[in-house]
């Protein structure tokens, strides 16, 4: 009697256990790994002269999305991977949120971790968040993570975690931590590596996680953007590389290369990799003046060019249907909400009108990208603020302009905006540094093309024919040209106005404090 009861419990306890399974495959785990000023020619299978085993073999066994778009900057690109929604439409379109703004990723978006703890999930950030901290309700911790663990800025020193920031209404320069668990400021981690710092608590997290719960884990790490710093042993591959800068980056590459090895491994030593969909993704094209390289595109972060918004991404996962092909069909970062969403059985109902489609069947089966267009943005208020060779054009391109023309379609042709549409890409205004910034380790005579065309305030490229955007069509498709202006003047009408706020003083942190919530 007592066999055949335990027989039946164990019975009982398999279907359990099956039907636990069942759901875990129905809910995978998500871990996306967004890097930072992470640039094109920077990974492994780019033919870079960085070396990235990890991402090559993930990617390899995954899916590599070659026609992926991402914004020029950190904040919009971060803005519409948590809204699935265009910076126009939650008025963030200009720039970054700086350290003394007062303002944050609008409270009535419904952000993706929240959207995943609806469907079931345990919800976990490690890194950089940079979507607005003035105010409490604007944290991770508030807005849809469980946990929390990072920074809340930018631009923040590797093994100190302090940001230095001058504060202009009080003309004075603070320099104060910004390293956060929860919403609590965290001391007691100087002098640890930040790319380390935040693996590690990602392995922590995938350790601790309960395997029968779905988990959605977000890595936004440091790496790599500037200050250039990383630590010795990860610079001993490169001595063959002369210039200093993009030695120090691609040691700062091998780190973040070795992070995403350790989650990969976390996630397969804690039984999960199988149930797992791993996403990586830079949050934009590489800074030249950091080391970085977009080779042989055109342009860097903070530009409308190629080189600002062709992103490195992939995607690795059992559950993909066609693992070990390479992606050309047109993807953007907004896309993810809707796709992992989708994919974890949740709803989008809660949102507000999507940009981001639904990519799954396209990316795990190969299918036509449900996406025919993408607009890269508008901002009336660009500006410039690095250095660029030859910004000599870029004053042309003012006078050309001046006062601002506009044309059949009513959009004003000064503005700084690019939309793509097929094969079509259109940029008006001007797009921010044009440079094709040469190979690292090679002469520059070998990038620099015999004629450049001066600057137009309207330029036509075909991208699919032209990635390096190199010949500029206009004047061949005049009735292109027409249509794309036309589209931008909808999308244009569609904006909600530009939220971008003057420093308020009562940030500053004071000689001891951390950087943190203040209003
Ligand atoms: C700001 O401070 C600097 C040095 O602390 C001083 O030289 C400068 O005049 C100040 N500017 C204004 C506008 O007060
Ligand atoms: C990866 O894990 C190894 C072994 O635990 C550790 O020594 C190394 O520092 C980790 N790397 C990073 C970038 O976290
Ligand atoms: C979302 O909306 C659709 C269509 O209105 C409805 O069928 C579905 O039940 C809704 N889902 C949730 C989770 O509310
Ligand atoms: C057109 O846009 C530019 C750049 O934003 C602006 O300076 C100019 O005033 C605008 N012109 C008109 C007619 O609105
Ligand atoms: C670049 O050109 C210079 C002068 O022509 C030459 O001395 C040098 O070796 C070249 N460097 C590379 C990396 O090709």
């Amino acid at each position: 009697m007592a066999k055949k009861q335990s027989l039946c419990l164990l019975i009982i306890a398999v279907l359990i256990s099956s039907f636990c399974a069942v759901l875990a495959a129905r809910q995978p785990h998500i871990v996306f790994v967004l890097a930072d000023d992470y640039g094109w020619y920077d990974v492994g299978y780019h033919k870079s002269e960085i070396r990235t085993p990890n991402l090559d073999k993930l990617s390899a066994q995954g899916v590599r999305l070659e026609n992926y778009y991402v914004q020029p900057l950190c904040t919009p690109s971060r803005n519409q991977l948590m809204t699935g929604r265009y910076q126009i439409h939650t008025g963030m379109q200009h720039q970054i949120i700086w350290p003394c703004q007062p303002y944050c990723v609008p409270l009535d978006e419904k952000l993706l971790p929240e959207l995943m703890k609806d469907a079931g999930y345990n919800t976990h950030m490690v890194g950089k968040w940079h979507l607005g901290m003035y105010k409490k309700d604007c944290l991770p911790t508030r807005r849809g993570f469980d946990t929390y663990f990072g920074y809340l800025l930018g631009s923040e020193d590797y093994n100190t975690h302090v940001r230095c920031y001058h504060i202009a209404p009080l003309n004075a320069s603070r320099c104060a931590l910004d390293f956060r668990d929860g919403e609590e400021v965290a001391t007691g981690y100087k002098g640890h590596y930040s790319t380390e710092v935040f693996s590690q608590r990602a392995v922590s997290v995938i350790a601790k996680h309960n395997p029968n719960k779905p988990l959605f884990l977000y890595v936004a790490l440091q790496a790599v953007h500037e200050p250039l710093q990383v630590p010795e042993r990860y610079l001993t591959p490169y001595s063959f590389i002369k210039d200093p800068h993009r030695k120090l980056y691609a040691g700062m590459v091998s780190a973040m290369d070795e992070a995403v090895g350790n989650i990969t491994l976390a996630l397969q030593q804690a039984g999960l990799w199988d149930d797992t969909v791993l996403v990586f993704s830079t949050d934009n094209g590489g800074q030249t003046l950091a080391g970085g390289s977009n080779w042989p595109l055109r342009g860097r972060k903070w530009s409308l060019w190629e080189g600002g918004v062709r992103g490195v991404g992939f995607v690795t996962s059992s559950l993909l249907k066609k693992p070990g092909t390479v992606s050309h069909e047109l993807m953007h970062i907004s896309d993810w909400l809707p796709t992992l969403v989708g994919l974890a059985g949740g709803s989008t109902n809660a949102t507000k009108p999507l940009d981001g489609f639904n990519m799954w069947n396209t990316i795990s089966k190969g299918f036509a990208s449900p996406r025919l267009e993408l607009l890269h943005n508008i901002d009336p208020l660009y500006v410039d603020i690095a250095p660029c060779p030859g910004t000599k054009r870029q004053l042309t391109l003012a006078q050309v302009v001046s006062g601002g023309s506009s044309t059949n379609s009513g959009f004003n042709v000064s503005i700084h905006a690019a939309i793509r549409s097929s094969n079509w890409k259109l940029l008006t205004g001007y797009p921010g540094c044009d440079i094709w910034f040469p190979r690292p380790g090679h002469n520059s005579s070998e990038s620099i093309p015999l004629k450049v065309d001066p600057l137009k305030s309207v330029m036509l490229f075909d991208i699919e024919k032209d990635p390096e955007e190199r010949n500029e069509v206009s004047a061949k498709f005049p009735a292109v040209v027409e249509y794309l202006l036309g589209r931008l003047q909808q999308y244009q009408k569609s904006a909600k106005p530009i939220n971008f706020p003057d420093d308020d003083p009562k940030c500053d942190p004071g000689p001891t404090g951390a950087w943190g919530p203040w209003a």
